[in-house]
Formats: structure tokens, C-alpha cells, sequence
């Protein structure tokens, strides 16, 4: 599919108010996207557990202007107070969707949206909030104009793109592949796709504990460090790489390989910070507590063998990732040895979940 197959046909029927609500989920990259193209494109395919339990929950009441005009119109309540400092990126994602949506200016949209998790958290709501909005406005569109669920699924997630790129990773379950890759038949730069690959058991009910080492805003933010692979030394070897790695990661999914699996995501997450601490200008989100949780889980896991490894974001935070079997003893583990590593001992207890999901419609 091309951008072009994404743009609506030509509307008749508008109705005149409505109201829509969606509930999505955020995603843990196993496989990290980090340097992109012009629009939104990737510079290489990444793959993801869609979280459950971090969820952005979002509401858009839309009425007919009274009077048409050229701009956008639209008004926010962040978990029930205005936030005007979330509207530049909301506006700026019109613009990017309004050429694929082009009814966005004959409304005006009160939105609501809330987090599940604490906006000071340090955890990126991106993800989940683009994802959940795209699916409100498409909503509204498959009200005026009506679409199969296979296209509103792809053109979804093709939108949560436009806010941001891991957002398009957001929309459905499991395990989501987004980037051009030639092991995945349909696989597009354009939007996820629910990865076809067969997967083991073990990985059906994983989980992911997110320590939450540093809470504040982030130094540098995503977007300006996918910009440092432009010219970076060593882009081209990681954007290999991470073809490389999705290779690595179909046998082990299919045969439940966890040795092999903590291999690549440790090292991808490690790779992910390499590239920031040696782009130009360069920078580090690790902490010293950062360091600390792995030192010490890497350590547990040596002595234990229990299966439990770590991930990382473009924060401080860590994402402790385990197959349900060994729960109890990784939680143990968690509160006995790594919640003294979080800011005020706060910790989120998240597992892979499957997507997205539509709430409310009138
Ligand atoms: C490190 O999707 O937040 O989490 O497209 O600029 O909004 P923008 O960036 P964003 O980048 C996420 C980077 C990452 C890795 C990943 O999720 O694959």
C-alpha cells in the first residue's frame, strides 16, 4: 500500500455531533527504532510487546462548525483540567493528518484523555496517547464514510505514525512489526502489522516491570535524538543491525529460545544508548541507578538462572522483562533488590496485552 491508498474518497454525508472513545495500550520495543526519514518514516524495522496496563484513555466529542473556516478547532482536558501545553503537538498532528482525514476542519473536537499511569512518570505516553487519538478521528471517519476493519486497522496505525513513530506499534496486540523488513511478508514502513511469525507459549503472558529510576522530564527528547543518526558514524552498521536482530528473534520466538531472546533485547537496548552516547552532540539518559538494576539483575541471573532480563527506553528507566512461570520469584527479586534503585520506590507492573480497544460511540 501506498501513502495515496490512505486518502478518504470524497464525502457526502457529515453528521452533525457524535462522540467516540478508545482505549490504547503502550509497546515496549524489543527491537528499537531509532533514526528516522522525512514523514515519519523509520530508518530501521522494530518490534514490540503492546503493554496492557500503561494505557492512554481518550474521548473526542465532534459538532459541526457553525461557520466553516481554514483552521483546526479544538479544546483539551488532560485528565479533566485544560493543558495547553499538550496542544502545539495535537495541532501539529492535524496538520500532518489532515491530507488522509479532510473532514478534521468542519469540526470542532473537545477532547478528553487520561493516562493509566502518572504523567510525571518518566514513561513515554506518546505512544499511547497518538495511537489513541488517531483511532478517535478515524473513528469519526467511519462514521461519515464506512471502511473493513483490515483497512481501518493499517490506516490507524498509518496515522498514529504521523504523531509519532512508535504510536503506530500501538494499535494492535502481542507482538507489532513496523518498518520494511524482507522477513515479514506485507511489513511496511508505513504502519505496524501484528507480527505473523509463530510464537511460542512462553512468550504469550510476559511480563514487564517498569522501574521508575527518574520520574522528571527527559533531557534530550526522541525526537531529537533520532535527528543524531543523520551523520552519525555508525548508522548504516546499527540500521543492519536491527535487520539482523529481527532474523535472530524468528526461531527464537518459535522455539521459546529465552537464552537467545535476552541476548538480543539486552543488546539492543544497550546498542540504543551506544548510538546516543556517540552521536554529536552526544549525551546519556542511564543514571547511576540505571546501571545499578543491571548490575544487579544480571548478577541474580547468573546465580539463579532465572530467565529475567532488562530493556530500555530513551529514558533512565528500566523495563524488567520475565515469562509468567518465574513471577513470583522475579516480583521477589524486584521488591527485595531493585526498588530501592527507583525514585520514590515507584514501580509500574505491566504485561504484553492485546491492543487497542473502542469504549464508547454515539
Ligand atoms: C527509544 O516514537 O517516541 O522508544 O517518532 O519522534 O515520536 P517520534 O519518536 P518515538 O521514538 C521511540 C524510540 C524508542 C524506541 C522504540 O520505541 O522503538
Amino acid at each position: 500500500m501506498t501513502e495515496n491508498d490512505f486518502k478518504a474518497k470524497s464525502y457526502t454525508n457529515f453528521p452533525e455531533s457524535g462522540k467516540v472513545g478508545w482505549k490504547a495500550p503502550s509497546n515496549i520495543a524489543l527491537v528499537k527504532y531509532w533514526g528516522k526519514k522525512a514523514n515519519q518514516i523509520p530508518a530501521n524495522p522494530s518490534i514490540s510487546f503492546t503493554l496492557d496496563a500503561c494505557a492512554t484513555t481518550t474521548q473526542v466529542s465532534f459538532s459541526r462548525k457553525e461557520i466553516d473556516s481554514d483552521d483546526f478547532s479544538f479544546e483539551l482536558l488532560f485528565e479533566g483540567k485544560p493543558k495547553e501545553d499538550f496542544k502545539p503537538k495535537i495541532q501539529t498532528f492535524l496538520e500532518r493528518i489532515e491530507p488522509y482525514l479532510p473532514f478534521l476542519k468542519k469540526y470542532h473536537f473537545a477532547i478528553e484523555t487520561s493516562n493509566s499511569f502518572p504523567h510525571s512518570s518518566g514513561i513515554a505516553s506518546s505512544a499511547s496517547g497518538m495511537s489513541a487519538l488517531a483511532l478517535c478521528f478515524l473513528s469519526i471517519e467511519h462514521k461519515i464514510q464506512h471502511m473493513e476493519a483490515d483497512f481501518f486497522t493499517k490506516k490507524a496505525s498509518f496515522l498514529a505514525r504521523l504523531g509519532s513513530g512508535s504510536a503506530c506499534r500501538s494499535i494492535e496486540g502481542d507482538l507489532v512489526q513496523w518498518g520494511k523488513y524482507e522477513g515479514i511478508e506485507g511489513s511496511s514502513d508505513l504502519y505496524g502489522v501484528r507480527c505473523p511469525y509463530e510464537v511460542h507459549p512462553i512468550f504469550k503472558n510476559y511480563h514487564d516491570t517498569i522501574l521508575l529510576v527518574h520520574k522528571g522530564q527527559k533531557q534530550v527528547s526522541s525526537t531529537v535524538g533520532h535527528n543524531l543518526m543523520h551523520n552519525h558514524p555508525y548508522a548504516e552498521k546499527r540500521f543492519e543491525q536491527a535487520h539482523t536482530n529481527l532474523d535472530k528473534l524468528k526461531p527464537i520466538l518459535a522455539e521459546g529460545n529465552l537464552e537467545a531472546f535476552m541476548e538480543v533485547v539486552e543488546s539492543e537496548a544497550l546498542t540504543l544508548h551506544a548510538m546516543m552516547m556517540t552521536s554529536m552532540p552526544y549525551f546519556i539518559l542511564m543514571m547511576p541507578d540505571t546501571l545499578e538494576i543491571i548490575n544487579k539483575l544480571w548478577a541474580f541471573r547468573r546465580a539463579t538462572k532465572t530467565p529475567i532480563c532488562f530493556t530500555l527506553d530513551a529514558g533512565a528507566n528500566v523495563h524488567v522483562l520475565y515469562p509468567d512461570s518465574v513471577k513470583e520469584k522475579a516480583i521477589q527479586f524486584i521488591q527485595d533488590e531493585l526498588v530501592a534503585h527507583c525514585e520514590n520506590g515507584h514501580y509500574i507492573c505491566d504485561q504484553i496485552g492485546t491492543g487497542a480497544k473502542k469504549f464508547f460511540e454515539e
